[in-house]
């Protein structure tokens, strides 16, 4: 077992309250039904310089837990868990208004700014070498933007210079004279942040971004030929330019770059949660809608180059906005945005997750916004405790085991009506087969508050062995959240006694979950979240 799952606590499956039984589904996964390998960058994250995601978040030098760096052990520990592939970097909005090179050399020296963004003090000290240290130490690789709202071209090519080019020339002799000999070598780079947003430091028109992103590329691309890029699509699906903002960007710079940014965060600020939860089907529109943009400029283009989706800011987001807290400004680590996640809001989380797997042949990187602090699963207290929301659960799980190839899951099953559409189906489901096909892994979320779903999984062309992880979440109040003091929102492992196959028959000692030689059968109780990995031969 993983370590991090040793985490979970432990119950009988009688301990896990269970609702009436009153509804059915049935899902079919078949062998060679396959959706595409999961790009691993799926499992990433963001982490920007906003309220205390760096200072107070991941950095705190005073701190009794950080390194000698400054950066907190204890944050990087539970970081170091979800097995991030990429962390995006500096920003977000942040991005628009930053000058790099405030952030690197003598940090006694490093001038100290008011950031227009967030309407905080920016002390630089944490900048692009700190952060990218800090990454090559937790094993994860940065997924670092440019600014492209008050700086252009020549600023992004020398960032490029400055961290990827060995020696010999002027930025990357800088870098040295830093003291970091060694290139960065950071391959995936994202040509500003959400550019459409009259928010933005800097905002542009489709066509100002696509000619500045398209010559920005070019002289990237030149400099290093190995980076991936990624251009901003909309800031959200309902800007008024949607559509539009993205064939106009695209038309421009379409043969330079590899991915188009998408990013969505959704909102329970009227408590209707039946809706809410519906949100991971808008997700998966928005999704097919950008992907179906994306094949129709390749088209116009006539060439075989294509450009996939980057997620790269999704989550929960509207509690704190709702409390109306205002900080003070200009301080340095403003603490803004510091949601408290619910029961409610991991249940979304989870089926985000499930939709992203179920894209994955278009949505090549996604990044969980944030990772610390802000709309973040990890929270800290300034030198004090740190502690994990409800969220960081769904994530952690999807990511520890959601590696492999993506397979489709055909559902049918009961379907309901709400605010935010028609005929959205109660379960949610993601299918996952391990690179050495050992294990297949599903996600399964029921969307319903009240009634559990009797689920009957077929499993055509595989033979199932037995199970060999079931994690949960259920049974909470759906506004139970987790603090610093107290955390009762934590998956449960349950207790898998599996027996051997026996005339075909495959034994087992639970009683809501099932494994025969052909199928899985289960009850997924009301408002629920579960991962089930299955042996397989
Ligand atoms: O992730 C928080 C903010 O949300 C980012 O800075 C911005 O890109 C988005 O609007």
């Amino acid at each position: 077992m993983n370590a991090s799952v040793s985490e979970t606590t432990s119950a009988s499956v009688s301990e896990i309250p269970s609702a009436s039984v009153s509804l059915s589904a049935f899902v079919r996964i078949c062998a060679d039904n396959i959706i595409s390998p999961i790009d691993d960058r799926l499992y990433s994250s963001f982490i920007e310089h906003m309220g205390r995601a760096v200072y107070g978040g991941i950095f705190e030098p005073e701190h009794p837990a950080a390194d000698t760096q400054g950066f907190r052990t204890d944050v990087s520990e539970q970081i170091e868990k979800l097995r991030l592939s990429h962390i995006r970097y500096p920003g977000g909005n942040f991005l628009s208004g930053y000058q790099w090179e405030d952030g690197v050399g003598d940090r006694a020296a490093r001038p100290v700014r008011r950031d227009l963004a967030w309407f905080a003090v920016e002390p630089n000290q944490v900048g692009i070498n700190e952060f990218a240290a800090y990454c090559k130490k937790i094993g994860i690789k940065p997924m670092m933007g440019v600014n492209l709202g008050t700086r252009g071209p020549q600023d992004a090519a020398n960032l490029l210079e400055y961290c990827n080019v060995e020696s010999g020339t002027y930025y990357s002799d800088l870098r040295r004279s830093h003291g970091y000999e060694e290139p960065h070598d950071i391959k995936l780079w994202c040509l500003g942040n959400e550019m459409d947003g009259p928010w933005q430091i800097c905002a542009k028109t489709a066509e100002e971004y696509g000619r500045i992103a398209c010559e920005t590329a070019k002289m990237m691309k030149w400099m290093d030929p190995a980076i991936e890029l990624v251009a901003c699509g909309s800031s959200y699906r309902t800007m008024p330019s949607y559509g539009t903002w993205e064939r106009t960007v695209l038309r421009h710079c379409h043969q330079y770059v590899d991915y188009l940014s998408l990013h969505q965060y959704y909102q329970n600020s009227d408590g209707d949660i039946p809706s809410f939860l519906a949100r991971s089907n808008e997700m998966d529109s928005f999704i097919k809608e950008v992907a179906g943009i994306c094949r129709e400029v390749k088209q116009e283009k006539g060439t075989a180059h294509d450009v996939f989706l980057s997620f790269d800011e999704w989550n929960v987001w509207y509690h704190f906005q709702k409390a109306g807290i205002e900080p003070e400004k200009w301080t340095i680590g403003r603490p803004i945005e510091e949601e408290v996640y619910d029961f409610a809001d991991a249940l979304l989380v989870g089926s985000m997750l499930t939709t992203l797997i179920n894209n994955a042949d278009v949505v090549k990187i996604a990044c969980l916004a944030q990772l610390v602090n802000t709309i973040a699963p990890i929270m800290t207290e300034n030198n004090g405790r740190v502690w994990l929301q409800t969220t960081y659960y769904p994530f952690l799980y999807t990511s520890l085991y959601g590696r492999g190839t993506a397979l489709a899951a055909e559902i049918s099953g009961p379907v309901y009506d709400c605010a935010a559409g028609s005929g959205i189906s109660y379960l949610d489901c993601a299918a996952v087969l391990s690179d050495d096909h050992t294990f297949l892994t599903l996600f399964l979320i029921n969307k319903h508050l009240s009634e559990s779903l009797q689920t009957a999984v077929s499993l055509p062309g595989f033979t199932p062995l037995h199970i060999a992880e079931h994690i949960t979440l259920a049974g909470f109040s759906l506004n139970a959240v987790n603090t610093a003091d107290a955390s009762p929102v934590l998956p449960v492992t349950n207790q898998t006694v599996a027996g051997q196959m026996a005339d075909g028959q495959m034994a087992s000692d639970r009683t809501d979950c099932r494994l025969t030689a052909d199928r899985l059968e289960i009850s997924l109780p009301a408002a629920s979240w579960q991962m089930i990995q299955i042996a397989i031969m």
